[in-house]
């Protein structure tokens, strides 16, 4: 046992030694990260120096507490020629001004595989003036705070987030990817402030991390396979979802999604799946399980596959079809009638839904909840309540 911990303390010590990384600091490059000067040049010259670096360097962001980088819209292209660790330990403070009218990002990285960004450091992306500009139509869009693009591989470990003016975290066409320890903050009525958006991507793995925002804490989207969240504190925001799918008769692929062990609060929906009418492809092998509830506003299982973000959508005949989905061990607290909301396209009906040990209560004593259920079958076990009629016991 001793002997082991001494020989794992020598061979750390000798991967650090042998693995020495050679470090790309931005303050060696120009960065002030006083807050007010615009840092980004510094920051591009620091990424050219470690991207180009072929012993596997760290570009390194400084200052926990005492520096803030000041950063315009910033785009870190790979490939580089050997793997970078960005490690941000300072904070990052967007703008504080309206800097596009597009749909955009602050700061992408893309095409670089194997890149990992961690750090003890926070990400402001100063929301404020977007969310307002929005609530008077005077914006169309407000930008994503960090995206990833083609960085199979990707880390991304430690970080906070806040404020971000559009999503907060994007990955997209980045399989192997695993994201843990974040933290993710903005008020619960920023709009369209989603925590993790993921799309694209296969193997990927979400973890030990909370996230309260003012839309889904994560989404799962379009031709994502084989996604794990667990360990999630999420709320408030909108809960876990998958979706929206099959948008503009999108023909849409999702496969083996597993959220388990999470804690749910004060969202304004739980764990939901939702596609557009007239999509096609499907979503299958999806898996819920050991997650609390506490206080949801809305209903905290739901299958809506008439999603309508806009006041009226047209009907359409299509959709993207839904099975296999497996409800097991869910428990917890709504504050509205309808609790379990399985609502499925009659062109396209969902099946082999299960529910195993799914109980939810309300928070007025006096007011037991409901399930509502069209075009669904399956079957259920255990202590289901509300009961689902539409599942075969
Ligand atoms: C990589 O490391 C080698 C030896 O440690 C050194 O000679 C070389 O200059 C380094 N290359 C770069 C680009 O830093
Ligand atoms: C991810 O993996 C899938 C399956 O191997 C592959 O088709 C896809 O091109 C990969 N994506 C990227 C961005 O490499
Ligand atoms: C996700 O979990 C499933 C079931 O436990 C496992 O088979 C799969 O390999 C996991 N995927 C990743 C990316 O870790
Ligand atoms: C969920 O809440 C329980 C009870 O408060 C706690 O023990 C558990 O660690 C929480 N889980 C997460 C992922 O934070
Ligand atoms: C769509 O169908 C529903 C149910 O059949 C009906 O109540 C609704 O009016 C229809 N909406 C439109 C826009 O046609």
């Amino acid at each position: 046992m001793r002997e082991g911990f001494l020989i794992s303390i020598i061979l750390c010590l000798a991967s650090a030694v042998a693995g020495h990384r050679p470090i790309h600091n931005v303050l060696n490059y120009g960065a002030m990260g006083d807050g007010n000067t615009d840092d980004t040049q510094a920051f591009l010259k620091t990424w050219k120096a470690a991207c180009g670096d072929h012993n596997g360097s760290v570009l390194l962001v400084t200052g926990k507490g005492t520096r803030k980088y000041l950063l315009g819209k910033i785009e870190f292209t790979g490939p580089c020629l050997s793997d970078v660790n960005f490690q941000i330990d300072g904070e990052l403070v967007a703008p504080n001004k309206l800097w596009t009218n597009e749909i955009d990002t602050w700061i992408q990285f893309r095409n670089v595989p194997g890149i990992s960004v961690y750090g003890h450091g926070s990400i402001d992306g100063r929301g404020f003036i977007w969310w307002n500009c929005l609530s008077k139509n005077q914006c169309r869009y407000a930008p994503y705070t960090m995206e990833f693009m083609g960085c199979n591989g990707l880390k991304v470990n430690g970080l906070s987030f806040k404020d971000s003016p559009g999503k907060h975290l994007v990955v997209y066409k980045s399989n192997d990817s695993i994201l843990t320890g974040l933290h993710i903050t903005a008020p619960e009525d920023s709009p369209n402030t989603d925590g993790i958006l993921i799309s694209d991507s296969q193997h990927v793995i979400i973890t030990q991390s909370t996230i309260g925002v003012g839309d889904d804490c994560i989404a799962i989207g379009p031709r994502c396979y084989d996604v794990n969240v667990s360990n999630i504190n999420c709320g408030p925001g909108h809960g876990i979802s998958i979706g929206s799918l099959g948008e503009n008769g999108a023909e849409d692929i999702v496969e083996h999604i597993h959220v388990s062990d999470c804690n749910i609060s004060n969202t304004l929906t739980g764990v939901r799946i939702k596609t557009w009418q007239g999509g096609a492809g499907h979503a299958k092998f999806l898996s819920y399980s050991n997650i609390n509830f506490n206080s949801v506003r809305g209903s905290i299982i739901v299958l809506d596959q008439y999603y309508c973000p806009h006041s009226t959508c047209p009907n359409k005949t299509g959709n993207v079809a839904i099975s296999d989905v497996s409800y097991k061990g869910l428990h917890g607290s709504s504050t509205s009638d309808v609790a379990i909301k399985l609502a499925c396209s009659s062109s396209v009906p969902c099946h082999g839904i299960t529910m195993d040990e799914v109980s939810f209560f309300s928070t007025n004593a006096n007011h037991p909840l409901l399930s509502y259920c069209i075009n669904a079958v399956g079957s259920s076990t255990g202590n289901v309540r509300p009961d689902v009629p539409c599942l075969q016991r």
